[in-house]
Parts: structure tokens; C-alpha cells; sequence
């Protein structure tokens, strides 16, 4: 636990401690472990729901809306079903997120394709399905138009735009919005745009997108684009062109600690020295020239609103009245994290408990950066941890968490946690909330194989729902496979 007396949000509804063993939705957090394997990451359907359920709030405030999960969030296929079966769509960013979600029986007009690099195959086949596919960048408009015209067929998009007036709304690596973005098109271009697609006679322009990024907290951020993107509505319906869906992307952000220990830390990690990051580095914070301060840029870590409060703010009055009076367009959300970061967990074992050469604390686990991809796309990521086996509390024990694998930067936390107690080999460590993207760039660093995946049911079971790698699939794609074995 982070040395903080936190508050532990979510998990506090679904943990039990029973003399110093971890349970969560009824489970023995060791005993999978030690059933299964480490490293493990372990999804909760419990909580997967109660996430659903809090985004289907928006029947309440919207009638007219489509939930798509983003697929590259966690791309498990029994997930994957379970979404499907409350009803879910998916945003798919590849030709094999698409077929992926298509198996799962995720219906065609339930999915939009995203990508700022699509292949033909990947256009063909969204054009083929009648799926929706959010035009990113622009250049695309015209490819597509070939695409459709070869096939005979009509390529049904929206306009992705970016360029917005938006500024430290989450972590630069995960801002997809602003100017210094690879994706989407200008929002200053957007009337140039409507008025040319009228001469592509293949691509119906039928809806506006934008995704802000992800781990965004603030829901005036996206009232801001939510009403930029009203306006546009009328400037397209000035050139003809009818929109009938606003895709809002993905991207409310989940809390990894509580209000006190999220302001604690960052206080602390300002604190002269930062002598609580990794190399002492600024981490997270840069300096504001006008501001004449170090301000905080990295992601926050806690956010006020869970997604039904977050919805429900964001689609009051005036939003809501000017959506009807566009024409209450579908509303599409695409939530990843949102729906599984904070049902999903990960456990390590500790390998040593030692002390780099200018004496801090570093304990090394049992698993790397590759199965704990948030360390590599921002580094500032803090999770709440703990040692579950025996969690019984002594001096609590400040320090870095690094991986196995071989280079330096390979840490599971930059920030230095506190745990209850000096760890030992052996004692297993949780990383909370890591449902979503902690596999993103899952990979066969120094030959390990990739974890496994159990989820525990509704009933308290577990189900092993990916299995871990061996070492023939290590090695499945050399060809020189069957010399080995
Ligand atoms: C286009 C698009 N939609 C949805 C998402 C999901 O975002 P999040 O997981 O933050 O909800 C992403 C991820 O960044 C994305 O790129």
C-alpha cells in the first residue's frame, strides 16, 4: 500500500482482508498466484459489469448512444464475449481488432474502425461490412473514395479532427487532440473538408470524431470539444452534409489512488531534490515559464468522477439542449480503460529485496516493462501495490520496484511506494488497477514467455482465459523451431 493511509476507492468494495491475505470478489489473491503462476493478470466480470453498467447511465441523460469498447485496451477474447453479450461495440484499430470483435459477435454497424495508418485490406473490408470508420487524417478521405469505388460501394466515415484549444489535460504520450498530434484532421479545416467531400462520389460523410486522449479527468474538457464540435454540425449542414453521429472517442480516467494520497505524492514528488523519483528526476512535472513554477504534466491519478457522475455532468444542460437542437445525433463512446482498469490487477513475486549503489531500496520482481507496458508509455504511472500473502505490518518499506529485464530504465515504478513491511523472495506483490494496457507491448524481452490471464466469475471462480506462454511458442515463428525441440 502506498505509505499514504489511502483510501482504496473502488477496490475497497470488492477486497476483503482475512489475517493478512488478500481476497478480492471472493478470491485468494495467493493461491492464484501460486495456482497459476507469475507474473499473472487477473480480471474481475464483477467489476467489469458494475463498469458497464456505470457508462449505461447514459440511457438516463442520452437515449441515443452506442458504447464501443476499445479493444486495445485488453484484448481477451472471453472480455471480449462478455462485453458483447451486455450489448457493447467495439472501436477496433487494425484489421485484426476488427475480425477479433467480429468473432467475439460484436455486429458490423456496432463497430467503428480507428487508425491513423490503415491498410486497403483493413478499408476493404470495414467498406465490404458497412462498418463506420472514423477518417484519420484526411489524406484518407480520398483513398477511401478508390477503395469504395473498386468495390462498388459506399464508404460510410467521420471526420476525425484534432487541433484542439486544449492544454495538460492528461500525459503528452496519451494526448491525441492538440496540435502536436499525429492523428485527425484540423479542426480549422473541417468546412474545407465538408465542402470537398461533396465531390467524392463515394465516401458519405455522415459524423464528426474526436478522441481527447486517454486518462483524461476533466469533463470540461470534453464539453469544450463536445461544443466545438456542435458548432461544426451546423457549418456541415451549411455545405449539405447531414451528421447523424458524434463519436467522442475514449478516455475518462480511472483513479490508481485516492484524493489524499494522489495530492500527497505529487507534493512529495515536487518536493526539493525529488528525491522520491527515480534519478531525481522532475518526473511528471515541467517548468511553466509564464507560471514561473514547476507544474504538474503528467496523467492525474485520480479522478473525482466514476463514469456515471462523469456522464451525467457532462450531458446536463446546456450540452444536452444543444444536442436536440442539432438533431440528438448517436453518441458514441468508446471507453477501454474506463470499462477494465480497475477490474484488473497483476501479481509478481519479489526476487531480491537490495539497494542500488547510492542506497535506495529496490526490490526486483518477477516480471518487466513488457508486462507492464503504463511504465513505458508514461513513466509517472503510480499503482496501488501490496505484498498479499502476508501483509502483516511492520515498518513500512519506502522503494523502487524494477523488473527483470536487462536494462536500467526497466521499472515497474519510478515513483518509490511504501509497502507494510520489508518484502522477502518469494512474498508475491499486487499492482492494482491494471486491466488496461498493462499487455500493450507484451513481448519476449530476454526470451520470457508472455503471462497468463484468469478471470474470476461472477461465482468466485477463476478461469484461466489466456494460458502463458511455453517455450515452443516462444519460439513459434523461427524456423529453426524443430531443430531445438
Ligand atoms: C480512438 C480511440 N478510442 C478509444 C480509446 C480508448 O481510450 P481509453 O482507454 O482511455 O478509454 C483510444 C485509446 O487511446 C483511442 O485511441
Amino acid at each position: 500500500m502506498m505509505e499514504e493511509e489511502d483510501e482504496w476507492g473502488l477496490w475497497d468494495r470488492y477486497m476483503d482482508k482475512i489475517d493478512g491475505r488478500r481476497k478480492v470478489c471472493g478470491m485468494d489473491l495467493a493461491e492464484l498466484a501460486n495456482k497459476y503462476g507469475t507474473p499473472l493478470y487477473v480480471i474481475f466480470e464483477s467489476i467489469i459489469e458494475d463498469n458497464y453498467k456505470k457508462y449505461k447511465t447514459l440511457e438516463k441523460t442520452y437515449k441515443n448512444h452506442l458504447l464501443c469498447y476499445a479493444v486495445k485496451a485488453n484484448a481477451t477474447f472471453a472480455l471480449l464475449k462478455l462485453l458483447s453479450g451486455y450489448g457493447v461495440g467495439a472501436d477496433v484499430a487494425s484489421e485484426y481488432e476488427l475480425k477479433f470483435a467480429l468473432d467475439a459477435g460484436i455486429p458490423p454497424e456496432k463497430i467503428r474502425a480507428n487508425g491513423n495508418c490503415k491498410s486497403d485490406y483493413f478499408l476493404e473490408e470495414c467498406v465490404k461490412r458497412g462498418i463506420i470508420i472514423n477518417v484519420d487524417p484526411e489524406e484518407e478521405l480520398y483513398i477511401l473514395n478508390d477503395v469504395a469505388q473498386k468495390l462498388g460501394s459506399e464508404a460510410r466515415v467521420n471526420l476525425r479532427l484534432s487541433g484542439f484549444p486544449l492544454e495538460n489535460i492528461t500525459s503528452p504520450n496519451i494526448f491525441t487532440c492538440g496540435g502536436w498530434t499525429k492523428f485527425g484532421t484540423d479542426i480549422r479545416r473541417a468546412r474545407d473538408v465538408f465542402w470537398n467531400v461533396k465531390k467524392l462520389t463515394n465516401i458519405n460523410l455522415q459524423g464528426l470524431m474526436v478522441h481527447l486522449g486517454s486518462q483524461v479527468t476533466e469533463v470540461n474538457a470534453y464539453a469544450d470539444a463536445l461544443n466545438i464540435l456542435i458548432e461544426l454540425v451546423k457549418d456541415a449542414d451549411d455545405a449539405g452534409i447531414k451528421i447523424e453521429e458524434i463519436d467522442l472517442g475514449g478516455g475518462f480516467g480511472i483513479s490508481y489512488m485516492g484524493e489524499k494520497g494522489w495530492k500527497e505524492t505529487k507534493e512529495k514528488v515536487k518536493e526539493a531534490g525529488f528525491h522520491r523519483t527515480w534519478q531525481d528526476a522532475p518526473l511528471g512535472y515541467a517548468y511553466d515559464t509564464k507560471r514561473e513554477e514547476l507544474v504538474w504534466q503528467g496523467e492525474e491519478f485520480y479522478a473525482p468522477l466514476t463514469p456515471d457522475l462523469f456522464i451525467e455532468r457532462l450531458f446536463s444542460d446546456p450540452l444536452q439542449s444543444k444536442l436536440k437542437e442539432i438533431g440528438s445525433p448517436l453518441l458514441v463512446l468508446e471507453p477501454g480503460r474506463g470499462i477494465v482498469g480497475n477490474a484488473g490487477l497483476t501479481i509478481f513475486k519479489v526476487c531480491h529485496v537490495g539497494k542500488t549503489p547510492n542506497g535506495q531500496n529496490i526490490i526486483h520482481v518477477d516480471g518487466g516493462a513488457n508486462c507492464n507496458s503504463q511504465s513505458i508509455i508514461t513513466p509517472e504511472q503510480v499503482h496501488r501495490m501490496d505484498i498479499i500473502n502476508d501483509d502483516k505490518r511492520e515498518d513500512p518499506f519506502k522503494t523502487f520496484v524494477a523488473g527483470n529485464l536487462c536494462y536500467t530504465g526497466d521499472l515497474l515504478s519510478r515513483i518509490k511506494i511504501s509497502l507494510g513491511r520489508k518484502p522477502m523472495r518469494g512474498d508475491f506483490i499486487v499492482f492494482y488497477d491494471t486491466g488496461a494496457y498493462e499487455d500493450f507491448f507484451a513481448s519476449n524481452a530476454n526470451l520470457f514467455p508472455r503471462p497468463a490471464r484468469v478471470m474470476v466469475s461472477k461465482d468466485g471462480r477463476d478461469k484461466l482465459v489466456v494460458r502463458r506462454e511455453e517455450y515452443t511458442d516462444i519460439f513459434s515463428r523461427d524456423m529453426g523451431l524443430e531443430e531445438m525441440i
